[in-house]
This record gives C-alpha cells, structure tokens and sequence, in this order.
C-alpha cells in the first residue's frame, strides 16, 4: 500500500488550489496574434506565440469569448457555446492550443457568457417564430408593453450600454408583439434564469469545455441573472455594470444587510440572492473535476457584498473592481487592500488584484488623470489627452505594488508592454456598441482593445499579423512599445514584469504572510512585507531613502541600495 504522507497531501491540495495564488494573463483573442493575417486574432496566432507567454512567466491564461458568434460585442453575444467562431479558427485549434499550453504549464481559462446569448443562438430564433406564452419564449424574457397598444416598453430599465433594455419584436404575423429584456445590446436577449431548462443547457456547457481541458471559466455578467419577479421600476438608472450600486452610493450608517437589502430593491437586476443558487450550481458542477476554478465578474460594491460571490460553495475568485476603481492614491489604496484581505479572508478565500482588463480605460493611461469617464465610456480624441509619461510611471509603480500582494493576479494582455490607451481612434472604426447606443457620446471601450505591437516596424501593425492588417488601427505610440523594443532592454516594462513574476514566485509571494510596514512608511509613502519581501511605494514628493537589503526588483530603472526612491517608483527590498 502507497503511504499517503502529510506532505504530499498538501502539496497536491496546493496543486489543487493553484487558483489561490495564480498570475492569470486575459488574452483578449481578436487583439493578440493574427495567425492567419485577416487583420483580426485567432488561436493559431496565439499559439504561436504561447512562449512568450511563458517566457513572462504566467500560471494561467483567461481567454474573451472565442465562440460562434456575429461579434456584435466582441463575441460575448454568443450564438453557439459549444464551438469556436471561424474567425478565430475551430476546435481543433483550441485542442492544440491547450496541448501546447500544458507542455509549458499554462493553464487555459474559458470565458462563459451565461446571462445573455447572440439574437442569433437556435433558442432565440426559435422564440421569435414562436407564440407569447410558449417554451421558446420562456428561456428569455418576454413581456407585453405598456400603454394602450403595447407600444411602452415593460419598465424603465436601461442597457447598459446605452438606451431602454427593451426591444420591441415583429410577430410571426407581421404585427407589433412583445418585448424582450436585453441589459446588453439589443443582439444580446437575457435569458430567463427562472427557468430549469436554461439552467440544464448551462451545466452541458461547463462540462464541455471542462471536458475539453478547461482549468475553469471566468464568469461573464455574475452579478445579474437573477431579476426581481415583476420587474418593478429601478429606482434611478445610471446605465452602468454596477447600476446605482457604486461606491458613492453607499451609506455609511447602513449595516451591510441594510445595504444590500436596499440596493437589491433600488436595482432589480444587479446583485440578487437568486444569483447564488446559481452559483453553487456551477460550483457542483466544477468540483466534478480535480482542480477547475472560476473566477465572477461581479460589480457590487463594497468588498464585504462582493465576498459573497466566494462564498465556501461558490465562486473560487471573483475580480476585485474596489481594487481595480482605486487610484494612484496612498490612502485609498492603503483600505482597499485592507479591506479586501478582511472581507475575502472572512470567507476563506483568496482576494485577487486587477488594474486593466477589456472594458476599462488602461491603467497606464487612466493613472494620468485625477478624475476619468465613468467605467465603459472611454476616451476619445475631444477628451482632455492624458500625460503619457506621467501614466506610464504611475502605472509601472502600481503594477509592482499590485503583483507583490498575496492572492491571485490579474494582468490584461498588454500591460506588460505599458501599452497606453488609445485615446485619438477615429470613430470610423469603432465596434463597442455603446459608441452607436449613445450616438458617440460614449466613445466606448475600442481605446484599451487595440491589437498587440510585436515587432517595431515590422509593418503597419508592428507585428500583429503577418500582413500589416488590424482590426484596429494602433496608435502610432505602439511602435515605441513593441515587445521586440523592451526585450531584454534593462528597465523596460516587459523585462519589469518578468523579474516582478519571477521573484512573486520564488518568494511564494502569492501565498505569503502580508503585513503592513508603518515603520518603513511616511506621508508620502506605503509599504508592506510579504515573506520577508518589502514592497515600498512612493507616491508623491521627494525622494525617499529605501531600506537596507538586497534589490529584488524596481521601477526605478537606476536606484541602488545607497539611492533614494523617487516618486510615483515602487522597490522590492529582501530585508
Ligand atoms: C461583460 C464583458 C463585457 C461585455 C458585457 C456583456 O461585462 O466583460 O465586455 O460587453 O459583459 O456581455
């Protein structure tokens, strides 16, 4: 008989949990590699530079919707869950991509779009054809309007990208019907949760893709579909991911059963109860499996709502937004990691730390502002233009302080070339569909989606596709922050990434002992220490002198242990 020894239990628990302390990379697929030089990313592209991957020295990767769909919003309006969008290649592609991750130990993390499908999904279609009142029509939600004819939408509610959430169909007969429900664009109808069979179709859903050799799902929309029965009136709409629901919001005097009793009734479709049923329902179907994870992407405000989502039984992460809206500020910065490490850790799960993703103007553009858009609208060419210099600095600085806290990371592709937004687009090649709800007056989020720069020079699309072609045009900066510029350069972005990553992982970092460092702090300053790491961040003013010990790693491309650490730099100090 095999003797199962303590250590070798903990050390496949801690296989199993890989999750808790992982650095997960977000391919955002049409943007990273073109391998077949439509100007548009698929996974063959992907693949071919999966060593790059690697080489940055990533646990995970968590790839945007890659499945058939008419791209209405980037992929997630998804008409076939179960197959990959011809654009970006087949299934057969997304085997030998997940092959190839495994030789060079990078786990690959599915995007799941369960609160909405394409108009174009057979269920869809099949309700259009069908009669108010029928099955097909109940996997959505339908309604009758208001007014004498019908002609009012249902409530009040709005999209989120703009205009009512409610779109009027044609019936079969040709005359005016119902309404549906769409949060998102009107090519995006929600389905209807309440009912069994959208639940069923969904468990299908997981198990393919954990049976294809998904680590797990990141989960799109987590926080909403759930609505309230009757779909009352929003007490005020404010179109965004979060509603009503934002920091602002929140009363200070209110226990956090007040709060969230009275934000469910002032948002009838973000943040429900109903929604953790749903929760436990794709955790069962995850823990079927060895070591899957997924991680929520829930926007409720504060931390102590939002660590209901990992809950024992729910989700295993869920991205951390308090963290990711906090700006370059020692203070703000100081609580919200305090407060993440208290509410996660009350329920026994990891935080995790996110500056960018796809629907957020990047970090190293928006650290340039005091004061930006509120989340989804962008930034455009008539928009004050931001200070790049200022942004990358801040960006870098903030990067090092994010990727020594312990817990999971998020890094969005990009970030670690300092790519800045793209804030002068001309809007003859905008796809957000908030840039058409809004009739531009929401420029949208095709700022932080613009195709990777590989090689300087190497065409028009420095590198992206073989061809020169992009979906998107990239701002002429992009030349400078080519990965063939900064590899290897001392002091690049890239390079910086690399020893951040490498030193998290050789200090065990992401499963560390934190505690903060007053006694290395002053007003302009914040540090703490994780496994006997010093992290210290300067965030304004002079310069400061740093702490005896040996440098790790440091924004400050010239600073030694006899140096001072200016602002807006961030050190990594073995005390
Ligand atoms: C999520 C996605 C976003 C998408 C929306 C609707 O917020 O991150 O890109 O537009 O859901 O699916």
């Amino acid at each position: 008989m095999v003797q199962i020894t303590n250590d070798v239990l903990a050390h496949s628990r801690k296989d199993a949990e890989w999750w808790r302390t992982s650095v997960i990379y977000q391919i955002y697929p049409r943007s990273f590699a073109d391998g077949n030089g439509d100007g548009m990313g698929d996974l063959q592209g992907v693949t071919q530079r999966l060593e790059s991957l690697a080489e940055l020295g990533v646990d995970a990767i968590w790839f945007s919707p890659f499945f058939t769909s008419p791209q209405k919003d980037a992929g997630y309006d998804v008409a076939n869950y179960k197959d990959i969008d011809p654009l970006f290649g087949n299934l057969a592609d997304f085997d030998a991509l997940v092959a190839k991750a495994k030789t060079l130990g990078l786990r690959i993390i599915v995007d799941l779009v369960p609160n909405h499908s394409s108009d174009q999904h057979v269920w869809f279609q099949a309700a259009l054809k069908a009669a108010p009142g029928s099955v097909e029509r109940n996997r959505y939600i339908f309604r009758d309007g208001k007014g004498e004819n019908g002609e009012l939408p249902p409530n009040n509610w709005e999209s989120v990208f703009g205009g009512a959430a409610w779109s009027r169909i044609t019936e079969p007969d040709g005359s005016l019907g119902q309404w549906y429900l769409h949060i998102f664009d009107s090519t995006q109808p929600d389905f209807n949760w309440q009912n069994e069979e959208v639940r069923i179709e969904f468990d299908s859903v997981l198990r393919f893709w954990l049976d294809r050799g998904a680590a797990g799902f990141r989960i799109d929309v987590a926080h909403g579909m759930i609505k309230v029965d009757g779909l009352p009136d929003v007490v005020a709409n404010n179109s965004t991911m979060s509603g009503q629901d934002s920091p602002d919001a929140i009363k200070t005097k209110e226990t956090d059963e007040e709060l969230i009793a009275r934000l469910q009734v002032e948002n009838p479709f973000w943040g429900q109860n109903g929604v953790h049923e749903i929760n436990k329902r794709f955790r069962a179907i995850l823990d079927e499996y060895d070591d899957r994870a997924m991680c929520g992407e829930a926007w409720v405000h504060p931390l102590s709502r939002m660590a209901r989502w990992v809950r024992p039984g729910e989700y295993h992460q869920t991205f951390n937004f308090g963290y990711l809206e906090t700006p370059w500020d020692k203070d703000k910065l100081h609580n919200v990691v305090t407060e993440s490490l208290k509410e996660f850790g009350a329920v026994g799960a990891p935080s995790t730390w996110v500056l960018s993703n796809h629907d957020v103007i990047r970090h190293a553009t928006r650290m340039a502002y005091d004061q930006i858009p509120k989340q989804g609208d962008g930034i455009g060419p008539k928009y004050e233009q931001p200070d790049e210099a200022k942004g990358l600095r801040r960006a870098r600085a903030a990067s090092a302080f994010m990727l020594g806290l312990p817990g999971g990371a998020y890094i969005y592709q990009g970030e670690e070339l300092g790519l800045p937004e793209h804030t002068t687009l001309d809007n003859q090649f905008r796809e957000d569909p908030t840039f058409f709800r809004t009739k531009g007056e929401r420029v949208g989020r095709d700022g932080c989606r613009v195709p990777l720069p590989w090689e300087a020079g190497a065409n028009e699309s420095n590198g992206f596709s073989a061809t020169g072609k992009s979906w998107l045009p990239q701002p002429s900066s992009y030349k400078r922050y080519a990965r063939s510029e900064q590899e290897g350069a001392a002091g690049s972005t890239l390079e910086l990434y690399k020893q951040l990553l490498k030193k998290r992982k050789a200090h065990d970092m992401g499963n560390g002992e934190f505690r903060w460092a007053p006694e290395f702090m002053d007003e302009s300053t914040l540090a703490y220490i994780n496994n006997g790491i010093l992290v210290l961040s300067n965030f304004k003013g002079d310069p400061v002198v740093i702490p005896a010990g040996e440098i790790l790693a440091t924004t400050q491309h010239d600073l030694t242990i006899e140096g001072e650490l200016e602002h807006d730099n961030t050190v990594w100090i073995r005390l």
